[in-house]
């Protein structure tokens, strides 16, 4: 099987790339903008495995017609969304559309869902399967809340929890992303007039809360955030009181400020706030998200009757490398047993307990 990936030389697309070339006997084609940075990464990649496998076009995510060309041209099965803007999820579709390929979206773009919901009838009608939400965050998650609803079905409550520090260059210039992410999610209040999202006052009031998780992290301060899949998951089972997702890793005033108060500041405020909360959560995320230890951890806990019935803890080194390993072992997962065409979550095409099972065996959690 082979991919393709916009955004091949980022630090998501590169981490891929080298698990899918160690892990698997397929290709590769890298897909970024800037030509130079292109093949000095196939460089790099075919000094370490042989080179047809490795291959790469210099292409503008925003030219569905060009990511598609090369798509065709080298055979690639799948297109992997790896860009860092949260403004290129419509061209991208459209050049899986144009290419006849499946697609896997990695990015963080508010409001994804609606644009996919949009999109389905045409993956249906081409046969082709898209897959959202993938990766750790938001795609984890939903997965390890399907496994406890599936290990503890009579569950009152279900608490998610996700901590993580990554290891970038300290120096990362302000990243137009981070504003680009801004403007996405102010343009994006249809998640929360939809009623998609019961928005939890009361978390938005006392936002702070304190979790134990795996060593090196231990106990740690965690903030309620919305994610669209909890949320699709969640109206599936009425059952449970309540299902909560909560992430940190970042300092106080990102937990405290910027995390909780965006949507709504966001939605009331203007461009000048939009700037200054890309400002705080850059400093307040990005900054102390590169300080050590490293790592992820996650949580998932299901209560019943106030007592913790089943819990289940993950943990890996490294953040990029964690998500780069749940993304092969995905691709090969839908390889063998693919879906219907259309478009799923994650966390629905893979088979929840089997995962964490097959994941118990590979790799260190409890
Ligand atoms: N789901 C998960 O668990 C998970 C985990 C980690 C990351 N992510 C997501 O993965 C994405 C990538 O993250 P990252 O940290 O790897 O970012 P990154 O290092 O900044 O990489 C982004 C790449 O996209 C390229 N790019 C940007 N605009 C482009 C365009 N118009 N056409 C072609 N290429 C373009 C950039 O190259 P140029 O600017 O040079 O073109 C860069 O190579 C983000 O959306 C992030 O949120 C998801």
């Amino acid at each position: 099987m082979n991919i393709a990936i916009l955004g091949g030389y980022g630090i998501m697309g590169q981490q891929l790339a080298r698990v899918w070339l160690t892990g698997t006997d397929g290709s590769v084609l890298l897909l970024g903008r800037r030509a130079d940075a292109l093949y000095q990464c196939m460089e790099n990649f075919r000094s370490d495995f042989k080179k047809e496998r490795v291959k790469g076009e210099p292409v503008d995510a925003r030219d569905p017609s060009a990511v598609a060309d090369a798509c065709r041209k080298n055979h690639a099965d799948w297109l992997i969304f790896a860009l860092d803007s949260a403004k290129l999820l419509e061209p991208c579709i459209e050049a899986a559309l144009l290419a006849r390929t499946h697609c896997l979206d990695l990015t963080i773009t508010p409001g994804k869902d609606f644009i996919w919901q949009s999109r389905r009838s045409a993956f249906q009608a081409a046969g082709l399967i898209a897959i959202t939400e993938a990766g750790l965050q938001p795609g984890l998650p939903g997965v390890l809340l399907r496994a406890a609803i599936q290990a503890q079905p009579t569950a009152q409550t279900i608490v998610l929890s996700t901590f993580l520090k990554i290891k970038i260059p300290p120096d990362l210039p302000m990243p137009a992303s981070m504003v680009d992410l801004m403007d996405s999610f102010r343009q994006t209040p249809a998640l929360y007039r939809h009623g998609q999202r019961r928005v939890d006052w009361w978390a938005l009031l006392f936002p702070y809360r304190w979790q134990r998780l795996t060593p090196p992290f231990g106990l740690c301060t965690l903030s309620t955030v919305a994610l669209p899949e909890i949320e699709i998951i969640a109206r599936r089972h009425p059952q449970i009181a309540q299902i909560r997702y909560q992430v940190g890793g970042f300092n106080l005033l990102a937990n405290w400020l910027a995390i909780p108060l965006m949507v709504p500041f966001l939605w009331i405020g203007g461009r000048y706030i939009q700037r200054l909360l890309a400002k705080i959560l850059y400093y307040g995320v990005l900054r102390p998200f590169t300080k050590p230890p490293f790592g992820v951890a996650m949580q998932v806990i299901a209560i019943e009757g106030g007592k913790k019935r089943w819990s289940l803890d993950l943990w890996h080194k490294e953040e990029y490398g964690f998500t780069a390993e749940i993304l092969q072992k995905l691709l090969v997962c839908v390889d063998r047993n693919p879906p219907l065409p259309g478009v799923h979550l994650m966390a629905d095409v893979l088979e929840p307990l089997d995962f964490v099972r097959d994941w118990q065996v590979i790799n260190q959690c409890s």
